[in-house]
């Protein structure tokens, strides 16, 4: 009989469940996408529920529960920081205490009670968790792994290697020494969201210059040669109290943080593109530590910090390692699959066979959430009174890649939602990445966002080094580069004297809506065998405009999750700007939709986001 393992990871931020079946990963899901509650960090209920349909079990047929971290360990963290700052955290430890007590606690009995059977409740170390999330999944038989996180139990970053099953810690960095939440507490000193906000702050910084560096080098983090580092926590307020930063990084940094939803200036820029530079800069070193420690040729990577694509890049580009393989729900969401694995290799003590080639990854794409049949499809399209046609396999990308070279901007819901941040081609909102227009026209009209803010390319990997200066995977869109440079466009010197946010309407390239003000772009590199009818829809969009890419960003709207349901789908399309619906081999267009009424009403509520 199978092995189930159920993964959870909850009660921080971002929950989320997963099913592993002998080893593989049947099923993974964020819990945020069920509730509609961004980064919700309540107990997975609707995850695990639909992890447990799609595997077709009950829950007497789990072996396990693999919980991501140890509740015990963040107990006394918590516990000993509040020692450490009383009585200047009384507010916030109180507040801790009171959810800590209430739930925390006691999760082995919260599970089996939310499961509803007396299942076998294991734990995993939290960076234990993002690691094995990291190296387990990867196509590497034996590989150096680094976790970058804001905090775990104790641990904030930690080194080590994976071979075969075994995974290895050669060192960690302790809280409060905290990469991720140095970019957190600049995040919230730039006006933006801690734990949400982070990648407008990389998508910020190269519109600024990095005048701020030799500043915060010199005061806010001691970061050594070998990468490893301490905060200065004279800077920081977030062992005692709910702002992030202290009056001193004020002083440090010419003024107050900058109050959200306030214009954007130079300072912010040039601030983000600093702190930029030094967690690249950290990463950098820690990448070529690790290297030299353990020898090995590939890097597998995992912890919030390692969705920073950009950094991402650079430790590809100028640090030692062949090959960088990153879990593409790095962060604690990813945490489920990383102590299911665990449980699988270490608790239950199974052997490890990876793809021989060294390519293939146990992600399936990480297409591993809800997927709706052509027929509920029909149903839904009855029921709402919308109108739709239905195409067949062979003909569908054909007739979708048509209305993007005309400019118009589609919804794309096809196949199993992703597991992680981005979009990848199953809940994608996508446009053609020719037209000047685009970037604007998606930003303003389709995802009411802040319009600094880049799209990312998904390119048929056979095409990517045609366009971009990087000839690797990238399906996770984890890794930045720059187009190539016979593509770029140079700037007139009238263009080259605007400042900031201006430099935004300059075309940059002939992509010009995935190109970023630095020439970079967020790369998805799309391969058949991950996700046909994306790739097909491509190919498509290529025969008609020799353009073998899209833009894709995920479809949501500015502080919402991405779409799960049909109904999600439906909805965001009717209250958008969007042109055109995919829902399956379903096409809908906005002018044959009835009346949608709502609209005055969400607008207004969207607006107080
Ligand atoms: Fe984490």
């Amino acid at each position: 009989m199978a092995t189930h393992i159920l993964g959870i990871s909850a009660f921080y931020h971002d929950s989320a469940a997963c099913l592993v079946r002998d080893g593989e990963i049947i099923a993974a899901a964020q819990e945020e996408r069920f509730t509609r509650i961004k980064h919700d960090a309540a107990f997975p209920a609707q995850a695990v529920r639909f992890c447990l349909q799609q595997g077709g079990i009950g829950p007497a047929d789990l072996a396990s529960v693999a919980f991501y971290d140890k509740p015990l360990l963040t107990f006394e963290r918590l516990l000993e920081t509040q020692l450490s700052t009383a009585p200047l955290g009384l507010r916030q430890f109180w507040k801790s205490m009171a959810v800590w007590l209430k739930k925390k606690l006691w999760i082995p009995q919260l599970i089996q009670k939310e499961i509803g059977h007396d299942v076998q409740v294991l734990f995993g170390e939290h960076h234990e968790s993002h690691a094995a999330s990291a190296f387990y999944p990867s196509p590497f038989q034996e590989a150096a792994i680094l976790t970058l996180d804001g905090v775990g139990e104790w641990t904030t970053t930690s080194f080590g290697y994976g071979s075969g099953a075994e995974i290895h810690t050669l060192a960690e960095i302790k809280f409060p020494h905290s990469l991720g939440l140095l970019y957190s507490a600049f995040t919230y000193f730039t006006g933006f969201k801690p734990n949400s906000g982070e990648y407008k702050v990389m998508g910020l910084a190269p519109y600024g210059e990095p005048r701020y560096v030799d500043r915060i080098l010199g005061e806010v983090i001691d970061l050594k040669e070998d990468g490893s580092f301490r905060l200065n926590m004279k800077y920081f307020n977030y062992l005692s109290g709910l702002a992030m930063t202290s009056r001193h990084m004020d002083k440090l940094l010419d003024g107050p943080a900058r109050k959200p939803e306030t214009p954007l200036t130079q300072r912010e820029m040039d601030i983000a593109r600093s702190c930029q530079w030094v967690t690249e800069e950290a990463m950098l070193r820690m990448a070529r530590t690790v290297h030299a420690e353990t020898g090995y040729r590939n890097l597998c990577m995992a912890g919030g910090v390692a969705l920073n694509c950009v950094g991402n890049g650079r430790v590809l580009r100028d640090g030692p390692f062949e090959r960088i393989w990153i879990q593409p729900a790095a962060g604690d969401a990813g945490g489920a699959i990383g102590a299911a694995l665990s449980v699988w290799y270490r608790y239950n003590e199974n052997d490890r066979v990876v793809d021989p080639e060294g390519t293939k990854d146990g992600m399936s794409a990480t297409l591993l959430g809800p997927e709706y049949g052509d027929a509920e499809v029909a149903e839904y399209i009855k029921q709402t009174a919308a109108v739709g046609e239905p195409f067949s396999d062979q003909d569908l990308p054909l007739r979708v890649a048509h209305v993007l070279s005309e400019g118009k901007v589609v919804g794309w819901f096809h196949g199993r939602m992703e597991f992680g941040p981005r979009a990848l081609g199953a809940r994608s909102i996508l446009g053609d990445p020719r037209s000047s227009q685009m970037q604007a026209q998606m930003n303003l009209k389709i995802k009411f966002r802040e319009s600094f803010r880049p799209f990312a390319p998904s390119i048929l990997r056979e095409h990517v080094s045609e366009f971009f200066e990087l000839d690797a995977d990238s399906p996770y869109m984890l890794q930045v580069a720059q187009v190539k440079a016979g593509l770029q466009l140079v700037m007139s010197e009238t263009e080259k004297s605007l400042f900031g946010i201006d430099k935004l309407n300059v075309p940059r390239s002939s992509i010009p809506a995935v190109t970023h003000v630095d020439y970079s772009a967020r790369i998805q590199t799309v391969s058949r065998e991950d996700n046909p009818m994306y790739y097909d829809l491509i190919k498509a969009f290529h025969s008609l405009t020799g353009c073998p890419l899209v833009v894709n960003t995920s479809f949501n709207v500015r502080g919402e999750p991405i779409v799960n349901t049909l109904d999600d789908a439906y909805r965001c399309f009717m209250r958008t700007e969007m042109d055109c619906l995919v829902l399956g081999n379903y096409v809908l267009f906005k002018q044959d939709q009835p009346n949608w009424e709502e609209e005055g009403k969400w607008q207004e509520q969207f607006a107080l986001d």
